[in-house]
């Protein structure tokens, strides 16, 4: 069962840590390339596409200290996780020397958000999505950061976090891409995997809490505050559990204004905030062809007949009885067809991914907001 299996996860990652010599054995065997400076503009597309504002708040300078985890009095701040892996407040990543990134380093910034590696050499947790970030291209993170350097300095200490485990080691990791395609499928497969990160929300997970890739973008529930959730559905090409009966055009309007077809409700919650962040934004800014391609993209990968469920009651204890998402998966069976696009990712890479997703679910039943959680509805 899930909650078992989600034990051993970390005890292997606690091994595996303890058999490290050095934190700098911890990330990806690419060092930061030596990037050319990057455009703001750019950038600032990148951020919005990202959601960075989502988790470090409007003012982007992470959670708020002496604030409550749960702060709409205080908007511009960033979120505060918790849960039982303990407590990771988002970060201020404005240029404020004191506080924030400003005396970071480019390639200190890349490595942090590719790689999850501090300066000094800590691993992030994974709940910043750099297991996601990793596959931006050099380019659009040279962007990003360089539209950090031009967002107003605010100064907020944010409180260190406090973990009751060491994280799972993150092994090497595929390099980089240089280059981000630029149209077609293999853009939109690279804007919903490593810019916006759709199946964080929309791929359900496996028994171990990692990301499920043969079932990807077949739904799934997002732990929200209190023990909510919020149910992210099938968007897969599936006629009757997924989106095969939209057209491109529903698809499109949908990303950039939250309208669906149908005489169907606007969506609202999280994918309401993935849309139109304020005042940043978020799809809304999509360019017309970036839209096309996100949309070839998710027409283009396999219909999968599910319908997403919310977790079963509300907290149940863990070792009560097996959820029914607890069922063993099938073996990784990934369709030929679903691998050009998608993107590699190394076996303790998912675990690591897998204790994120894994936490999520056990937040729920503890009624803590995690992952993405919005501040408004
Ligand atoms: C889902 C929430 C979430 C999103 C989305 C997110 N972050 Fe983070 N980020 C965090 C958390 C939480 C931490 C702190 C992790 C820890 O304490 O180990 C963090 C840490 C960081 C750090 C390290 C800062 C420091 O002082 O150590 C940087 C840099 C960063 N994020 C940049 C970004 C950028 C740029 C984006 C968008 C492209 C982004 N993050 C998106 C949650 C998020
Ligand atoms: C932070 C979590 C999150 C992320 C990231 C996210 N979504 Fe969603 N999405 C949701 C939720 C939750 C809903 C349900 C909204 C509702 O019911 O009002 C939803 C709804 C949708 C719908 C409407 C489906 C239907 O049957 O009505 C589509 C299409 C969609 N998302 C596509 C995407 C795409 C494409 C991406 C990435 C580019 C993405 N989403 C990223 C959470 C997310």
């Amino acid at each position: 069962m899930r909650f078992g299996v989600v034990a051993i996860v970390v005890g292997l990652g606690l091994l595996g840590l303890c058999q490290l010599a050095g934190p700098a054995r911890l990330v990806a065997a690419e060092g930061a390339p030596n990037l050319a400076p990057g455009d703001p503009q750019r950038g600032k597309y990148v951020l919005e596409l990202g959601q960075c504002a989502g988790c470090h708040g409007q003012n982007l300078a992470g959670w708020r200290a002496g604030g409550p985890p749960e702060q709409p009095e205080s908007a511009p701040f960033g979120e505060l996780f918790a849960g039982p892996f303990g407590t990771a407040p988002a970060r201020n990543i404005t240029p404020d020397r004191e506080t924030g990134v400003g005396s970071w380093t480019d390639e200190q910034l890349i490595e942090a958000i590719r790689n999850g590696r501090e300066p000094k050499g800590s691993q992030l947790f994974p709940i910043m999505p750099y297991l996601t970030f990793h596959f931006m291209s050099d380019q659009d993170v040279s962007d990003l950061v360089a539209f950090l350097r031009t967002v107003p300095p605010v100064g907020n200490r944010v409180p260190e976090r406090n973990l009751t485990g060491p994280l799972p080691p993150l092994p090497p990791l595929p390099p980089s891409p240089a280059q981000a395609p630029t149209s077609g499928l293999d853009r939109g497969g690279y804007l919903a995997n490593a810019v916006v990160g759709c199946g964080d929300c929309h791929t359900p997970l496996s028994t171990s809490g990692a990301p499920d890739r043969s079932r990807q973008l077949a739904g799934w529930f997002v732990p929200r505050a209190e023990g909510r959730f919020e149910i992210a559905p099938n968007i897969t090409p599936d006629p009757t559990t997924g989106i095969g009966r939209w057209s491109s055009e529903d698809i499109i309007h949908l990303l950039k204004t939250g309208e669906r077809p149908f005489g169907l409700p606007p969506v609202k919650g999280l994918m309401k905030l993935v849309i139109e962040e304020p005042p940043l934004g978020g799809l809304n800014q999509l360019t017309d062809s970036d839209a096309q391609a996100i949309t070839a993209y998710l027409r283009s990968i396999p219909p999968i007949s599910n319908v997403a469920q919310p977790p079963g009651p509300p907290a149940p204890p863990p070792q009560a009885q097996p959820s029914p998402f607890a069922a063993p998966s099938p073996a990784p069976a990934v369709q030929p067809a679903q691998v050009p696009r998608a993107l590699p990712r190394t076996g303790s890479a998912l675990e690591l991914a897998g204790l994120v997703g894994a936490l999520g679910v056990t937040l729920a039943a503890g009624g803590v907001a995690i992952h993405r959680r919005r501040r408004r509805d």
